[in-house]
């Protein structure tokens, strides 16, 4: 199997993050050359333009020096929404503590439970929770509430409004418990939800309840020692009463692979270890066996592409995560809840199979020791849902920043 020469305009689109009409105005300004594939006259791509241009975007603000800094302070962390740990544990890796974590799912519980028996989990649906005892005794709330939309009575959204969704209970967690900073985590696509009225509306909640939103952010895991392609856009609330500015962690300009995540390097320091994995149906991989690593659907012969994609061979559009081989030398891209489903497949590089537990772990930068409890779906369920565990270590240094800098200013030596 060899690296193929050319990507096509899909492919490009993807691995550098614009769309396909920034692509075209880069062919007709000439920052990124198209060629004409002889057979079918599609407009295609030297890999080697591509990944130059690639290796310029990533050092644009990005730095070799470590975020890492010292926390002055014991700071206490309040997680909601913990899942099975991801960002508890890159929270703790950067020296925050966390004293109470919430979480509704009983497996994610059992998972927190088993690897951190002095963590209080407080398992249950966090409406039936209150969180008074914490009132300034914890320094950030963090929680990376499930996205849903508002019903809008008026023109502002105020925090009665949001009554019924997880975001009301994320802002009326923050209330009770009034730390210096909270931070909500989610998904890119919070910012086109409801035409960015859902984001908006959280915006003026969280200033309704004394918080000041800094500019909402998206940030990629792989500028973050991650060797996946995820993303993850941060909320940070400031408390109105502080008047300093939260900086968010400066990307990395190494990029880690999928060879790190899996193999022993700079990640790990022992390769993967073995462990149970899902597998895929009969027909399905004996069709993913003919893909090669970093290929996807198109690269399957034309007759097993239509069989493949069914109905949706004829509507077009790249769809360059569908039966996708991952390569040794990228990234993963971003892993799903359950690894063997249809349209997001991120095939092994080398045999024909999903990601096992641990490697989906790893590709997550989870540690080694942290176990997942329940069945094997619901371990592949905890783990696709976390916030890699290495973003979650950067925003923690980011949080120590703006607290060692609250602390000292607020009690002078
Ligand atoms: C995106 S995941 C959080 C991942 C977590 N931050 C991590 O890094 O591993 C969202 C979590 O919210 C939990 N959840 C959903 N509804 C909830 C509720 N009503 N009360 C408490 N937790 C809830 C889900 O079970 C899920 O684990």
């Amino acid at each position: 199997m060899v690296t193929k020469e050319y990507l096509s305009l899909a492919e490009t689109a993807e691995m550098l993050g614009k769309n396909k009409e920034t692509l075209r105005r880069w062919d007709r300004e000439g920052k990124l050359v198209a060629v004409r594939e002889p057979m079918s006259n599609y407009r295609v791509y030297r890999r080697a333009d591509v990944e130059k241009i690639f290796k310029g975007f990533m050092q644009e603000g990005s730095t070799s020096e470590s975020n890492y800094v010292e926390a002055d302070n014991d700071y206490k962390v309040l997680e909601l929404f913990a899942g099975a740990g991801g960002l508890a544990v890159g929270l703790e890796k950067a020296g925050l503590k966390c004293v109470a974590l919430n979480e509704i799912d009983k497996f994610a519980c059992q998972t927190l439970r088993n690897n951190r028996p002095n963590w209080r989990v407080m398992e249950g649906d966090i409406k039936d929770f209150d969180f008074i005892e914490y009132n300034g005794k914890v320094d950030v709330v963090t929680g990376g509430f499930p996205c849903q939309a508002f019903s809008y009575a008026g023109k502002k959204l105020g925090l009665a409004d949001a009554r019924g969704t997880l975001f009301y209970e994320f802002a009326r967690v923050v209330k009770e418990v009034n730390p210096p900073i909270c931070i909500g985590e989610n998904v890119r696509g919070l910012l086109s939800h409801d035409n960015g009225k859902t984001l908006e509306g959280m915006i003026s909640i969280l200033d309704e309840i004394g918080y000041r939103v800094v500019p909402v952010e998206v940030l990629k895991a792989i500028n973050f020692k991650v060797p996946q392609k995820r993303e993850r856009l941060i909320l940070v609330g400031i408390r109105k009463d502080i008047n300093l500015d939260y900086h968010y962690p400066a990307p990395y300009n190494k990029i880690y692979n999928l060879k790190d995540a899996l193999k022993k390097g700079e990640l790990y320091d022992s390769d993967v270890p073995v462990s149970g994995g899902a597998k895929y149906p009969k027909r399905k991989a004996e069709i993913l066996d003919l893909v090669p690593p970093k290929g996807y659907w198109r690269d399957l012969p034309l007759d097993l592409q239509k069989e493949y994609m069914g109905g949706s061979f004829f509507l077009g559009g790249g769809k360059t995560g569908i039966a996708r081989r991952i390569g040794w030398d990228e990234p993963s891209l971003t892993l799903t809840c359950s690894p063997a489903q249809k349209q997001t497949e991120r095939c092994h590089p080398d045999e024909t199979r999903p990601f096992t537990v641990r490697e989906y772990a790893r590709i997550q930068t989870f540690p080694d020791d942290w176990e997942f409890a329940g069945s094997l779906a619901q371990q592949y369920k905890q783990i696709g849902n976390a916030v890699p565990v290495n973003l979650g270590t950067e925003v923690g240094y980011s949080i120590i920043k703006f607290l060692n800098k609250y602390y000292s200013l607020s009690n002078p030596k």
